[in-house]
């Protein structure tokens, strides 16, 4: 066997992303959708900007359907993100993928993914823009949750609310990081289709 074929096989049947990171991460996708298309029809009734999300891309029929939505997916989000960051911090896998990520590694990803010379031979390895992205997606997921909480029940959370400065800022700020999250979908989906073996991957685990 030459170290190539060695190599190929290894990285074959090594496994990349355990099954828990593929359960969170595919139950997360889920919710993320549910919560985004409930959201935008709790919008439309009520909106912050001069616009409205066509009927056609919102989920729930009318306000109260999008409410019972919005609130069964928030458990599904909530209880499995604190399972997804527990384990992520308990098994040392955020230390390992994730971290040490610093500005130069950055701006020298960024260049080298515009100039086409990123390479993506090496799933189990993320550059420093995939830690970016998936360090900022995981703190905007604990913003969204926290800024609903606090326009969900502003008497029970009034702390949480006065924090963002009252219930009508933490409706820009849950916005804004709605916004976020779609933004980061689509470039995420995108690189994930344009990459379909990291696709496999997260659905296989290899
Ligand atoms: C719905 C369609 C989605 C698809 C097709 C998708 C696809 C993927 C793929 C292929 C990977 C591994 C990519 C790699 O090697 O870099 C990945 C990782 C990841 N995705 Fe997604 N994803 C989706 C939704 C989401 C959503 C909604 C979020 C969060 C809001 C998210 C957050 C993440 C994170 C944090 C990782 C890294 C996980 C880890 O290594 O622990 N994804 N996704």
């Amino acid at each position: 066997m030459t170290a190539e074929t060695i190599h190929a096989t290894l990285t074959e049947t090594r496994t990349i992303h355990p099954a828990w990171v593929r359960v969170c991460h595919w139950i997360n996708a889920l919710a993320v959708l549910v919560m985004i298309g409930s959201g935008w029809q709790g919008y439309n009734a009520s909106p912050l900007f001069g616009f409205t999300f066509p009927r056609a891309i919102t989920f729930g029929e009318w306000l109260g359907g999008a409410l019972l939505w919005h609130f069964a997916a928030m458990w599904g989000l909530v209880i499995n993100g604190l399972v997804y960051v527990t384990l992520g911090i308990a098994t040392g896998r955020f230390r390992r993928k994730l971290l040490p990520v610093t500005p130069g590694a950055v701006f020298a990803d960024v260049k080298a993914a515009l100039t086409f010379k990123l390479g993506h031979d090496d799933l189990s390895h993320y550059n420093a823009v995939q830690k970016v992205l998936y360090l900022g997606i995981i703190l905007t997921g604990v913003l969204i949750v926290v800024s609903g909480l606090s326009i969900w029940k502003p008497v029970q959370f009034q702390v949480l609310t006065a924090f963002f400065g009252g219930y009508d800022a933490a409706r820009y700020v849950h916005f804004a990081a709605m916004s976020a999250i779609v933004t980061f979908l689509v470039v995420h989906v995108s690189l994930a289709l344009i990459v379909p073996k990291s696709l496999r991957a997260m659905i296989t685990g290899k």
